[in-house]
């Protein structure tokens, strides 16, 4: 692992940012990060249909591992009882089985984008308990069969718990009480016994949430459940957090033996007014929450490159901890971070930009290492 001499760091941007196009070598960053951890990121069914070329040619050049940003998301694959929208995940992981890529399935048991039949009777009103493990049992097994051997890993449930460290009044919790969790996981063991099984959140290096999953998942461990990562979302902003926390989530994450992976990085590039990514927590748009829509300007730019390399650099560190980066997206034009937490902004979290150029810190992780 070499990390970069601020100086050459700071050339190679402001040579990035003048826009005079150094020759860049066509090793992409699996090649670099090859002997760290898997790199991926999150893809949409506009690309695997072929409708984004740019994006997927980045996604072959640069990721060994996808994941599905929404096509296996409870709404869109299961939209009724017993009914199941297979094609666009279908596509989805024959494209990562295609390239060689790790096939990573998003996500079995999460309170947002769950199928509005998933948790309620003909009434409206919360199914029994043994309804909800039978449901819940069924839609896990589909999933896990059908992608058997095909699927390397999970996220198994999506946000169960809260920043303070309480679990989130979700269907699954007001039903089955915390059980809920052990059970998805026996699930899918049972379905998949070789499928790698992973609990994902964000915000996780808030204290009282990120030692609720050490807790968690040493308890779940001590019971004999399969549970092989503890995914940190890690959608950023410009100041929270810091290196130093997110640094002790990692180190207390991996004490309870599972593997950390980093599932959904990006940087948002603009005044982030909530930190939650929890997707009902909007915030109405406001011009001053959306400044940069003419482009970013050179200040902003060269510090949002430094501090993503300065997280990729903590993330090479912890190498042996870490076994998979994924970024929530191809490019700023598609990031969900244009309309998440305020709708229709300008934002530029991702690695490459709406031209489809790696962004400065890539470029020079790519070029130094090559
Ligand atoms: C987001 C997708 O990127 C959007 O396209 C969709 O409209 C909403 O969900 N945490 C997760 C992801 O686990 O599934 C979410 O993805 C972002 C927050």
């Amino acid at each position: 692992m070499r990390s970069l001499p601020l100086a050459l760091l700071l050339l190679l941007m402001s040579a990035s940012c003048a826009s005079t196009s150094a020759p860049v070598s066509q090793k992409g960053l699996k090649d670099v990060l090859a002997d760290d951890f898997l790199v991926g990121c999150a893809v949409n069914s506009s690309m695997i249909d072929g409708r984004r070329p740019k994006a997927d040619s980045i996604t072959r050049r640069h990721f060994n591992s996808i994941v599905a940003e929404n096509c296996m998301k409870s709404a869109e694959i299961n939209p009724a009882p017993g009914v199941y929208n297979w094609a666009p995940a279908d596509s989805f992981v024959a494209y990562g089985n295609r390239h060689g890529m790790a096939v990573i399935g998003h996500t079995l048991i999460w309170h947002s984008q769950l199928a509005p039949w998933f948790a309620v009777d003909a009434e409206g009103h919360d199914v029994s308990p043994d309804t909800l493990r039978a449901r819940m049992k069924a839609h896990i097994t589909a999933m896990l069969t059908r992608y058997k051997g095909k699927v390397k890993g999970w996220d198994v449930v999506n946000e169960p718990i809260l920043d303070d460290g309480t679990y989130r009044d979700s269907p699954f919790y007001r039903i089955l009480g915390e059980e809920f969790i052990p059970l998805a996981f026996s699930y899918a063991h049972e379905a998949d016994p070789d499928a790698e099984l992973y609990i994902n959140d964000y915000s996780m290096t808030k204290p009282a949430k990120r030692d609720a999953y050490v807790r968690l998942v040493k308890a779940m461990k001590a019971r004999g459940l399969r549970i092989d990562g503890i995914g940190m979302q890690a959608h950023i902003s410009m100041e929270e957090p810091t290196l130093a926390e997110f640094e002790q989530a990692i180190d207390s994450f991996a004490s309870t033996g599972a593997n950390v992976m980093i599932t959904e990085w990006d940087m948002s590039a603009l005044p982030v007014p909530t930190m939650s990514a929890n997707i009902a927590d909007s915030v109405a748009p406001a011009p001053d929450l959306n400044p940069y829509t003419e482009g970013l300007p050179d200040s902003v730019a060269m510090a949002w490159n430094r501090r993503m390399a300065d997280f990729m650099d903590l993330f090479r560190r912890h190498s042996d901890q870490i076994t998979r980066v994924t970024v929530w997206g191809t490019d700023d034009s598609m990031s969900w971070r244009n309309f998440f937490p305020v709708r229709g902004r300008t934002d530029y979290p991702l690695l490459f930009d709406r031209d489809f150029n790696a962004k400065p810190f890539v470029d020079s992780l790519i070029s130094t290492n090559f």
